[in-house]
């Protein structure tokens, strides 16, 4: 273990799900988290491919039963986090939990330092499906030691769980952390703004050697829908991180979202770039001034192009289909997976008008 990558089959395309901490931070509980289950269903995202409802950090009692055993917090989870599991379940869903690596979580909780075999035990007993292990309280610990730890724990406790490394990308994890657990953190907590999303990305561009099926870069969960991003801004967002082969985690109140968010998380042509199956992460051909032209293969054979306009003007972009890898002279097939519509064959080159903050992404096939 710890050597090689992980291939056994629970995470072949990136998981999709929703997370609690985006929106909710700490105030979360029973209700709140049945009812966004209740949402995933209702809105099509189960439909669309969205599967794990993971609670992050702020579910746990403030100490351990005498036993030593985690314990939800009784007044946010009255029923238990068995039942919670068993409600998710029956929706078809599966069932994400949080914990923390070190002495104590993020938000100052008990955590698993010294309990990973227990912790991972009772995990497995409440039908926990994914488990995403934070790094916060660890001072002097090695990331690669403990989450190899981990990767045993969930193991002993045999029961199949998504592992969820969390250490922020500090300690390069996509070189080592591809055999213990199936997706990590490449970077700090994104935050629901634009220079947030932009910063993230541009940390992405080198990572694309280390990602494939059941093992994944993780850029940080979906601000779509959140703060004070736009439409545009989050539809951009929603873009590149299908080009990245992210995880793609809902993090805003599904149950109120707007109908154009919700057509933004469950469009199904950007989804399935995500899904591909060939598992190949995409990675920038340029950046030019506020252009960005990024480049993923997909298992059909075609290319999914993504022009990426960060600024705040409309331009036209030229690409040539030496660019993307092919010889001079071939004819392409072109279609707008956003819009779901062929765009027509385009000569040699593809020439697009991008608006402001925006993210084109286009099927492209060589004719
Ligand atoms: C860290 C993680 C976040 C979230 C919080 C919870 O900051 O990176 O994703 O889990 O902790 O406290």
């Amino acid at each position: 273990m710890g050597i090689g990558r992980l291939s056994d089959g629970l995470a072949p395309t990136p998981p999709m799900g929703w997370n609690s901490w985006n929106r909710f931070g700490a105030k979360i509980d029973e209700n709140l988290v049945v009812e966004t289950a209740e949402a995933m269903v209702s809105s099509g995202m189960r439909d669309a491919g969205y599967r794990y409802v993971v609670i992050d950090d702020g579910w746990m009692a403030p100490e351990r039963d005498r036993n030593g055993d985690f314990l939800a917090d009784p007044g946010k989870f009255p029923k238990g986090m068995k039942a919670l599991s068993d409600r998710i379940h029956e929706l078809g869903l599966r069932f994400g939990i949080y914990t923390d690596a070190g002495t104590k979580t993020c938000q100052g909780l008990p955590a698993s330092l010294g309990y990973e075999f227990r912790d991972a035990r009772r995990f497995a007993e409440w039908g926990v499906d994914y488990v995403k292990v934070d790094w916060c309280h660890t001072e002097g610990l090695g990331p690669r030691a403990l989450y190899a730890k981990w990767a045993l724990a969930l193991r002993a406790a045999r029961r199949p769980i998504v592992l969820s490394i969390c250490e922020w990308g500090r300690a390069r994890p996509w070189e080592w952390a591809g055999g213990l657990g199936h997706l990590w953190r490449t970077s700090w907590d994104i935050q629901p703004e634009w220079s947030s999303i932009v910063t993230i990305l541009d940390r992405q561009a080198e990572l694309h050697p280390f990602a494939g099926p059941d093992h994944w870069n993780d850029p940080d969960m979906l601000e779509v829908g959140n703060g004070d991003l736009t439409d545009d801004q989050s539809r951009a967002h929603f873009a590149m991180w299908s080009m990245l082969a992210a995880p793609l985690m809902a993090g805003n109140d599904l149950r109120t979202m707007t109908d154009d968010v919700r057509k933004i998380l469950t469009a199904p042509e950007i989804v399935s770039v995500d899904q591909d199956r060939l598992g190949r992460q995409g990675r920038r051909l340029r950046r030019d001034g506020d252009i960005d032209v990024w480049i993923r293969d997909l298992a059909d054979g075609r290319r999914a192009v993504a022009v990426f306009n960060r600024g705040s003007e409309p331009q036209e972009v030229r690409i040539s289909v030496e660019e993307l890898g092919l010889a001079s002279r071939t004819d392409v097939g072109v279609r707008d997976l956003w819009q779901q519509a062929d765009v027509g064959v385009m000569r040699r080159e593809i020439v697009i008008t991008t608006s402001a903050v925006s993210a084109t992404v286009l099927g492209i096939l060589k004719q």
